[in-house]
């Protein structure tokens, strides 16, 4: 790939699950942060509305139907051709292997047939990608929310710690650099993006439950709906190991205890927002052990789904850590002198987008390779 200043302009796939996404992302090497110049995603996720789940099979003849027309629309909305686009990114796993198999072979086609040179990219490391794109200056379907840009002191604010909290993973990362980067711990079972789906589906709702507890729970009074207690497992351990089974668990346990005795719609309330305080409380509690074990943090970065979560944006924006500890404030807007900041992706990009994937490859185009070396890697 070329070593001069000029934006590198990287077309991206992600099919890794329901969400069929195509991306068209530029880089110049010395920016801190890339600019999406198209992004569209299709879900098959109503297809699982009957199933009250993914069913694999499913999902990856949705992704056969979208895929074409989704390229077709990102190519659109980028207003350049082929000849602009100076490589292929795409998602070699983890995820569905059928879903998975779409996005690959297909790109693996564009980059025979179009002769560019690809990079393949791990859907994992890549939800954080989210957080390095200029909000300021997309110009297609995703204008900036209500939260802040982030701005090109993100980039210069390493080391950071980043969390990746979706569906699948609750993992916490140490970023030194781009290419430095330590798993400091996660998840020993399910993922906090789990536990709100199956907590919910105790309520009665459908796939994804994590929007609805969010609802719920901001419709809790405590001077009108019942406190329940539940579990906060893991949380005073002096390490980086989560745990969200137990709490799963008792979120049933409660259930059934009150259904009877408590008003159906103040139990759900109740209960979704106890859910949502101990899945925040937990991640708080081990950024703050974090931030006390890494005092040079300078940054934090949340990534996936749950990342779209107000309650954990609100807690962690708001939290006052003990700086007597030698724990550094957080900071919601702007570094005050050595106090980190808080960031996290717009809305749609918390959830699986092929933006993040292409972002993730204009920041590491020295993985590039031909399409013959190109495969799934679960
Ligand atoms: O990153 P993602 O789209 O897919 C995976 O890679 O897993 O994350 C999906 C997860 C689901 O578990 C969903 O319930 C959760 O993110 N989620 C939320 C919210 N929006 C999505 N959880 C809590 N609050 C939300 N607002
Ligand atoms: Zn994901």
């Amino acid at each position: 790939m070329k070593t001069s200043n000029r934006p590198t302009i990287i077309l991206a796939i992600e099919s890794s699950c329901d969400e069929t996404a195509c991306a068209v992302v530029q880089k110049a090497q010395d920016q801190a942060l890339a600019t999406v110049l198209s992004s569209v995603t299709a879900t098959s996720l109503a297809k699982h509305k009957a199933t009250r789940g993914i069913v694999p099979e499913v999902a990856a003849r949705e992704q056969l139907k979208f895929i074409l027309p989704v390229i077709q629309e990102a190519l659109q909305q980028f207003g350049g051709d082929k000849t602009d686009i100076e490589a292929i990114a795409v998602t070699v796993g983890p995820g569905l292997v059928g879903s998975l198999l779409v996005g690959i072979e297909t790109a693996r086609a564009l980059a025979m047939a179009w002769d560019k040179p690809m990079i393949p990219v791990n859907h994992i490391e890549a939800h954080p990608y989210a957080n390095f794109v200029d909000f300021g200056e997309i110009p297609y379907g995703l204008a900036p929310d209500s939260h802040q840009a982030l701005r090109d002191d993100v980039i210069t604010n390493f080391p950071l710690l980043s969390w990746v909290i979706s569906g699948g993973h609750t993992e916490l990362y140490l970023m030194n650099s781009h290419e430095e980067i330590t798993h400091l711990g996660g998840t020993v079972d399910d993922a906090a993006g789990e536990c709100f789906d199956k907590c919910a589906r105790v309520l009665g709702f459908d796939y994804p439950g994590g929007p609805f507890i969010e609802k719920l729970a901001e419709q809790f009074d405590v001077a009108k709906h019942p406190l329940i207690k539940l579990p906060r497992p893991l949380i005073h351990e002096k390490n980086f190991l989560l745990s969200f089974s137990g709490l799963k668990t008792a979120f049933l346990r409660a259930f059934r205890e009150h259904e009877h005795t408590i008003d159906s719609v103040d139990l759900k309330i109740s209960l979704a927002y106890e859910l949502q305080e101990a899945i925040t409380d937990i991640i708080l509690k081990k950024t703050q052990l974090a931030l006390e074990m890494y005092p040079d943090v300078k940054s934090i970065i949340i990534s996936g789904g749950v990342a779209a979560n107000k309650g954990l944006r609100k807690k962690l924006e708001t939290a006052k850590l003990d700086k007597s500890e030698n724990q550094p404030a957080l900071n919601a807007t702007h570094s005050v002198a050595g106090e980190p900041t808080i960031h996290f992706p717009p809305l749609s990009l918390c959830t699986d987008n092929a933006a993040m994937i292409g972002t993730y490859a204009a920041f590491h185009t020295e993985k590039v390779t031909s399409w013959k070396n190109v495969t799934l890697r679960l």
